[in-house]
């Protein structure tokens, strides 16, 4: 058991300049929130270590940097990856129209055997919600891939989304 774990998985968020990805792995990581907004420059990434089946696994999460310029350094992160994490803005319809656009990223990019799972972020703003959960969920049920909504700010579903990658993973 090298470093204290039996697993290391390495994950990936991907997706559109401010849906969130930044802030749902400094939720993760640390139990945080900012409302203030840095987008990410180049690529990032934390550790966390999560207990699955019995089974101490290792997360090494690479946060991407959404913003165009950024994209060809993200690019040499997919290859690596054992998960890769979409995430869309739930008040944004552009940013989910733009998941099949990240989805062929994926297929340029990643391993073929790489698991996937799409994120819906910032489901704690109610009023502003754009992308129904039944249309988004009927978009990842037809791709076989995971499908769960989140808030980084308030918490829902943080745990659970990283968990069931991680799970789809093992
Ligand atoms: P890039 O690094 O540019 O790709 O953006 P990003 O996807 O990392 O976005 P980031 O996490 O930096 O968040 C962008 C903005 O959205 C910030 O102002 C956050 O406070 C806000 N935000 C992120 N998650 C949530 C959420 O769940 N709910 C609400 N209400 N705001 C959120
Ligand atoms: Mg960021």
């Amino acid at each position: 058991m090298p470093d204290g774990y039996d697993y290391l998985f390495k994950l990936l968020l991907i997706g559109d300049s401010g849906v969130g990805k930044s802030c749902l792995l400094l939720r993760f990581a640390e139990d945080s929130f900012t409302d203030s907004y840095l987008s990410t420059i180049g690529v990032d990434f934390k550790i966390r270590t999560i207990q699955l089946e019995g089974k101490t696994v290792k997360l090494q999460i690479w946060d991407t940097a959404g913003q165009e310029r950024f994209r060809t350094i993200a690019a040499a992160y997919y290859r690596g990856a054992h998960g890769i994490i979409m995430v869309y803005d739930v008040t944004d319809m552009e940013t989910f129209s733009n998941v099949k656009g990240w989805l062929q990223e994926i297929e340029r990019y990643a391993s073929e055997d790489v698991k996937k799972l799409i994120i819906g972020n910032k489901s704690d703003l109610v009023e502003k919600k754009v992308v129904e959960y039944s249309a988004a969920k009927e978009f990842a049920d037809n791709l076989s891939i995971p499908f769960i909504e989140t808030s980084a700010r308030d918490s829902t579903n943080v745990e659970e989304a990283f968990n069931l990658m991680a799970k789809t993973i093992k």
